[in-house]
């Protein structure tokens, strides 16, 4: 199935830059043998994170508060006894889970690629090295730091096109009773809500727990435990240690038996997610069509990675959209990637209230709600996409 010609996803760009924007073809497969739901083309890593990378994951509070329980539950659970523990994070980025480690004086590692979200992480007093995380980097930090107690990693590990060389890392890197958690937006949920707009250029593989014990197996490792999260629209974080180390849990088979359910392993459930994705296109620019004949502004409420795919798959410009308001400094006063919306800061969006927003955060839908009573108050709606194209009442 394929999405069309699609642009970076956090390339939010200047006018002068319009003429030689990139484009790749957004086209994926699943794969019937290792499970994976995944990318066939995909821009290099350094075209997606360099200097200008515009995610900051600091500027979520309700992210800011999860990354700290998943550090306490790793320091619960699987610190607590270790003799001055050392935990190495991939894709650290600006120090959002680290520093919650640091603050406790545990010895601990980022490993981070974009140049500016790894130098703020400095500043905020996190470790931090700005590398790619792979089997080389998992030598060198052995070597000079010792073997680690814990890998960790959020919203990364989808990411990498080389998995097969992280996963080697990974075993390398921990001590024989270590653990990895990590955790990804998960494919069972993007298939269940058709949010068909996880996919975008950095996400190279949409994972389920089938095609994690594939890739893991290949390493002598295994998962022992998952935990489903609600981040990122329903995210899975998975537990994994050394073959035969840990004991599986009840959740883990629980979790095996529901893919089952919903057919994770079957090609004809990806033909009818391409079926539901064709829909939620339609029905979204009937909607945004419509509301623009009858005059009504719609603007839409943050500049997500994932508001790049909607806007791009759906054909959706200034026209339709006239502008998104976003917290994040770096992408006001730029344009949204492919489309060219202006983004503005969320300030605007407070000043002269639309009468319609298209929350692109609909995963951070519980904050946005309890912070926008006024918009509301204003006689403001919400649109969503997900799970249906609907008008919140
Ligand atoms: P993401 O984590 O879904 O990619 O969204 C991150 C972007 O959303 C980031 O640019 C900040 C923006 N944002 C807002 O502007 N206001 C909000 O209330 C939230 C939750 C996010």
């Amino acid at each position: 199935m394929t999405f069309g010609q699609q642009p970076i996803a956090n390339g939010f760009l200047k006018p002068e830059q319009f003429k030689t924007e990139y484009y790749f073809e957004m086209a994926c497969a699943f794969c019937e043998k290792c499970g994976c739901f995944q990318l066939l083309e995909q821009p290099s890593p350094e075209q997606m994170f360099n200097e200008n990378y515009a995610f900051f994951s600091g500027t979520s509070k309700h992210m800011a508060h999860h990354f700290a329980e998943f550090a306490a539950h790793v320091q619960q659970d699987y610190l607590s006894g270790a003799n001055d523990p050392f935990v190495v994070e991939m894709g650290s980025n600006d120090g959002i889970m680290l520093k919650n480690f640091a603050a406790k004086n545990m010895r601990h590692l980022g490993v981070e690629p974009s140049k500016n979200v790894a130098e703020a992480a400095m500043k905020a007093g996190v470790n931090t090295i700005n590398q790619f995380f792979n089997e080389e980097t998992a030598k060198q930090i052995v070597a000079k730091y010792g073997q680690a107690d814990a890998f960790i990693a959020a919203n990364c590990m989808c990411h990498i096109p080389t998995l097969h060389s992280v996963v080697k890392g990974i075993e390398l890197l921990l001590k024989p009773d270590g653990v990895a958690l990590f955790e990804d937006p998960y494919l069972g949920d993007v298939v269940d809500k058709t949010s068909y707009d996880q996919i975008y250029d950095e996400h190279t593989f949409l994972f389920s727990v089938q095609s994690i014990n594939y890739l893991f197996g290949k390493c002598g490792m295994e998962i022992f435990d998952v935990e489903p999260q609600t981040t990122h629209g329903g995210s899975m974080r998975y537990v994994i240690a050394r073959k035969g180390k840990r004991t599986a849990t009840e959740r883990l088979k629980q979790q095996i038996a529901k893919e089952e359910e919903l057919g994770l392993h079957l090609k004809e459930t990806y033909e009818r997610f391409r079926q539901n994705c064709e829909k939620s296109k339609k029905d979204l620019r009937e909607l945004l069509t419509q509301l623009k004949n009858e005059g009504k502004r719609v603007v839409g409420y943050a500049a997500t990675s994932k508001s790049t795919t909607i806007l791009n798959y759906c054909n959706i410009g200034p026209d339709l959209i006239e502008s998104i308001c976003d917290t994040t400094p770096i992408k006001q006063g730029k344009f949204s990637p492919g489309k060219h919306i202006p983004i503005v800061a969320y300030e605007e969006f407070k000043k002269s209230y639309p009468a319609y927003a298209f929350l692109f955060a609909w995963n951070h839908f519980k904050e946005v709600m309890e912070k926008e009573d006024a918009f509301k108050a204003s006689q403001g709606k919400w649109i969503v996409h997900v799970p249906q194209v609907k008008v919140l009442s």
